[in-house]
């Protein structure tokens, strides 16, 4: 039973426990302390990093450092833009201006996906997918709304976030949401209202 007639050499300075499985027996040498101190540390690096990059709480995911740069470069690019009015003509033809849709949408996830979710379909706030609208009869009144907000704060007023450009394309991209086919639609509030197209020449 003794393990240190054949080397003496190799005997452990650790006693053997006094378990036994099937005639094998182990030293006790327990995982160093250092090992210890790895896993702790990597378990409370876990869930900092989870915080910071799954939920989102100081804006680090790579999907809202992407739209950060995004409307950073679409400042740059409005110097050569001018003033664009927040009138029906306007927000439609924005429609069809392929990068103000991508900046607006970029925008309109950072700051409107939170209630509107980011297909539009809604969550607290209205679906902006349906044909119906509460605030809307003209495509320039999400203009507005976008503007001065609704139902007494709980849409908020963005006029201080965001130029008045910005809230042109914005109003753009919002229109464009319509018809859409959002993941999880929330029910339809509001009335039905004509299509876009009957602003046009109005
Ligand atoms: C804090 C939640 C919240 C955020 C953030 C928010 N909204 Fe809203 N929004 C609402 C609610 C709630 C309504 C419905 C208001 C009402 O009942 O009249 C609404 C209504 C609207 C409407 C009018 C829809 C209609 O049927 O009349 C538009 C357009 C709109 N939001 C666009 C936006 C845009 C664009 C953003 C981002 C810049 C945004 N919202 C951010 C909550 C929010």
């Amino acid at each position: 039973m003794s393990h240190s007639t054949a080397r003496p050499d190799l005997v452990p300075a650790d006693p053997l426990t006094n378990h036994e499985y099937d005639g094998i027996r182990e030293y006790d040498n327990p995982t160093p302390g250092w090992w210890y101190w790895m896993f702790g540390a990597s378990v409370a690096f876990s869930f900092a990093y989870l915080i910071f990059f799954h939920f989102s709480i100081a804006g680090w995911t790579p999907e809202d450092t992407w739209a950060d740069e995004q409307r950073a470069e679409f400042v740059r690019l409005f110097g050569s833009v001018g003033q664009l009015k927040p009138d029906d003509e306007t927000i439609l033809r924005s429609m069809d201006n392929p990068q103000f849709m991508t900046i607006a949408k970029a925008s309109f996830i950072g700051a409107c996906s939170a209630c509107h979710a980011r297909d539009g379909g809604g969550l607290v706030g209205v679906n902006l997918c349906d044909e119906n609208y509460k605030n809307i009869k003209h495509v320039s009144d999400i203009f507005k709304v976008i503007t001065d907000g609704a139902n007494a704060g709980a849409m908020p007023a963005w006029k201080r976030n965001f130029s008045d450009n910005e809230r042109v394309i914005l109003a753009a991209y919002v229109a464009s949401l319509r018809g859409t086919q959002p993941s999880n639609p929330k029910a339809a509030e509001g009335q039905p209202i004509p299509a876009w197209k009957a602003d046009a020449g109005k």
